[in-house]
């Protein structure tokens, strides 16, 4: 099932559950606006190449619509539809006053020179400038993307509308990026898998760990829990995998990466046949897309890494999932910080930035955790009915049907 399918799929359940009109169903669903734009720039050796970009705006019922923008050869419109309406019902759950949009440019960033990368981005921003802005839309970086991707952006949008340091989050410090950005999703996963052990009387020292993947969020999850004691047993990315039954030294094998760029050869564990990994014995996975895993709990850190199927199976089974729309709400709850110290024009401190990030966390779980009860509904459920409420209710009181 793709990305779309599975998304619409679960917001249809929780739709039914919390008896939301049929109306009001499809409206939620459909987009606000898909804009398609073609940016032509020259190459560095003078000829013309088109690429096409992407913006859909899913719903701002909430506030101003939030999400990344990607640059990859294969954007595909439905793919992004479905992660738009992802970022929709995060917001919700995160409860940040944002709706939810994605984007993208189907280009292979690797292949483009940085002036290329730089005209491409420019051209882009001249396209949908209108469409986006501080109080409409806030992109952010994605796949393919970065800081300096959204610099081009604030540099080339403020051209046509003055300084505007919160048009985009994600940005370089230097130029009003949030302290604590780069690791929020990692810490936010983190805070998370903190408040669902708590549940089941557990902590994250003791515990085993499995985490699938090592660039950002595998890293920064790596690391914290690493500190807080848990052990993580296995790590993978797409050089290999690695596994240490006593606990891998996560700070030397992040050195190790830095220093090789590849998780092969590590001395403090052996390599692992990376399919392997997901199959591994562990008490937390993060995060997973497999069935015959034999995690207690799995945290989505990644964007819909269990398709309905696998989730079926595995909730029978009774594996514990904390769902991709909560899990990985971290990143962008810090972008709500960075936009709201942009608009106040006052930087906080890192310490600020993560102890309200753990408010934010730890609040969202109860949160699900009471649509859980008042549902009878498995924490996916928990998390959607809770998002899908909140947007439900925001486009009632603003009135939807004129
Ligand atoms: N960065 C954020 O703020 C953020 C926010 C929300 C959600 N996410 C989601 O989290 C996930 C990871 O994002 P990121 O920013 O860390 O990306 P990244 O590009 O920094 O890292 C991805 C990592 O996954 C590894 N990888 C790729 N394919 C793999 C495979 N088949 N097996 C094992 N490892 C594999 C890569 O080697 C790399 O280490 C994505 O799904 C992303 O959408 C990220």
């Amino acid at each position: 099932m793709n990305a779309l399918a599975g998304t619409s799929r679960n917001f249809r359940l929780a739709s039914r559950l919390l008896g939301l009109d049929s109306k009001l169903e499809k409206s939620l669903l459909i987009p606000f606006r898909e804009i398609k734009v073609e940016c032509t720039i020259p190459k560095d050796d003078g000829t013309l190449v088109s690429y096409v970009g992407f913006r859909i705006q899913h719903d701002n019922a909430r506030g101003p619509m939030k999400g990344g923008i990607r640059y990859h050869p294969e954007v595909d419109p439905d793919e992004v539809n479905a992660l738009a309406q992802l970022m929709t019902w995060k917001t919700a759950v995160a409860d940040i006053p944002y709706g939810g949009a994605k984007g993208g440019i189907g280009c292979s960033p690797r292949e483009l020179s940085k002036s290329e990368l730089e005209r491409l981005t420019r051209v882009f921003t001249q396209k949908i400038h209108d469409l986006i802005g501080i109080h409409t839309d806030v992109p952010a970086p994605d796949m393919g993307t970065n800081a300096q991707t959204m610099a081009w952006i604030l540099d080339e949008y403020s051209k046509f509308h003055g300084h505007s340091p919160a048009v985009v989050t994600g940005k370089p410090i230097d130029l009003g990026g949030s302290l604590g950005r780069e690791a929020a999703t990692g810490r936010g996963v983190v805070y998370a898998t903190e408040a669902l052990l708590a549940e089941y009387w557990k902590a994250v020292k003791g515990l085993t760990f499995v985490i699938q993947g090592f660039g950002n969020v595998g890293s920064w999850v790596a690391r914290l829990i690493h500190e807080r004691g848990g052990k993580v047993i296995a790590v993978s990315d797409v050089t290999g995998a690695v596994k240490n039954p006593n606990g891998i030294d996560i700070p030397e094998l992040l050195k190790y990466k830095e220093a090789t760029g590849s998780l092969n050869g590590f001395s403090g564990g052996d390599s692992l046949d990376p399919n392997e990994l997901l199959v591994h014995e562990c008490d937390v996975l993060v995060p997973c897309a497999l069935a015959d895993v034999k995690a207690k709990f799995i945290i989505e850190a990644a964007n819909h890494p269990t398709d309905p199927e696998a989730d079926e199976i595995l909730s029978k089974k009774g594996v514990i999932m904390l769902p991709d729309i909560y899990a990985n709400a971290g990143g962008v709850t810090v972008s709500y910080f960075e936009w709201v110290q942009n608009i106040q024009g006052f930087m906080w401190d890192e310490d600020k930035v993560n102890k309200e990030l753990k408010r934010y966390m730890t609040q969202a779980f109860h949160n699900i955790k009471t649509m859980c009860q008042t549902h009878q509904c498995n924490l996916r459920m928990g998390a959607f009915t809770l998002g899908v409420n909140r947007v439900a209710r925001a486009t009632l009181l603003r009135g939807w049907e004129a």
